[in-house]
């Protein structure tokens, strides 16, 4: 596919058909597109969790949502057959930019302008939902909400180092209900792009 032609078809895909796996070629090259994202220093830090037994998936959905009746959202998005939880690892980071040729050995956080390794973790991310639509496949990326994550991690093993900073669900496109969010419409350039000066944001 054209990758014009993946940027402008990807979209969050909620609804999946549970009958049909994602191949493990397909489920390998997400990943390896993954690694291939940009990251501060070279430093990498992340890490990703891979769910795709029942019982695995069954196990993050269990830690990861409330008891009772699944509503649509959550009726679409458990008939995704690959889950990716993708974590960043800030100590990795602090390490990386501690070493000579950085040299901030304070490992001071204050150094940083933005969390680099939340955003390289969610570039990885989109390099995952875009390979899926490049392999015919739909995804979404969705968070995992701050009171569950030490059971996520409980869960899974992941050292209290990692944050997940998201997950990506993966599988064949069932039709969905488009997300209410889209009503608001697609910004523009007139409204985000400045040139040259930072002009005055539209009435
Ligand atoms: C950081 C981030 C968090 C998101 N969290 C959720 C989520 O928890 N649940 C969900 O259904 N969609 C989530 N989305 C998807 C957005 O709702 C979606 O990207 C947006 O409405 C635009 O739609 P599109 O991606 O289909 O073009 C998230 C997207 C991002 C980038």
């Amino acid at each position: 596919m054209e990758f014009s032609e993946v940027v402008a078809r990807r979209r969050m895909v909620r609804a999946y058909d549970p009958a049909r796996p994602v191949p493990p070629e397909v489920r390998d090259r997400l990943l390896d597109n993954a690694l291939h994202a940009p990251s501060a220093g070279f430093s990498q830090g992340w890490g990703f969790l891979v769910l795709e037994t029942e019982t695995d998936r069954g196990l993050f959905w269990s830690v990861t949502t409330e008891p009772g009746e699944a509503d649509s959202w959550l009726t679409g998005m458990t008939a995704a057959p690959l889950l990716i939880v993708c974590f960043s690892h800030k100590d990795a980071y602090l390490d990386r930019y501690a070493e000579a040729d950085k040299g901030w050995a304070d490992r001071d956080e204050s150094r940083w302008p933005v969390p680099y390794w939340d955003i390289d973790t969610g570039m990885a991310a989109l390099l995952i939902l875009q390979t899926a639509v490049d392999e015919g496949l739909g995804a979404c990326f969705f968070g995992v909400a701050p009171e569950f994550i030490a059971a996520l991690r409980a869960a899974f093993g992941v050292p209290d180092a990692f944050t997940p900073i998201g997950v990506v669900s993966v599988g064949y496109r069932r039709p969905d209900a488009a997300s209410p969010s889209l009503r608001r419409g697609r910004r523009g350039p007139d409204e985000v792009v400045h040139h040259g000066r930072w002009s005055p944001a539209r009435a």
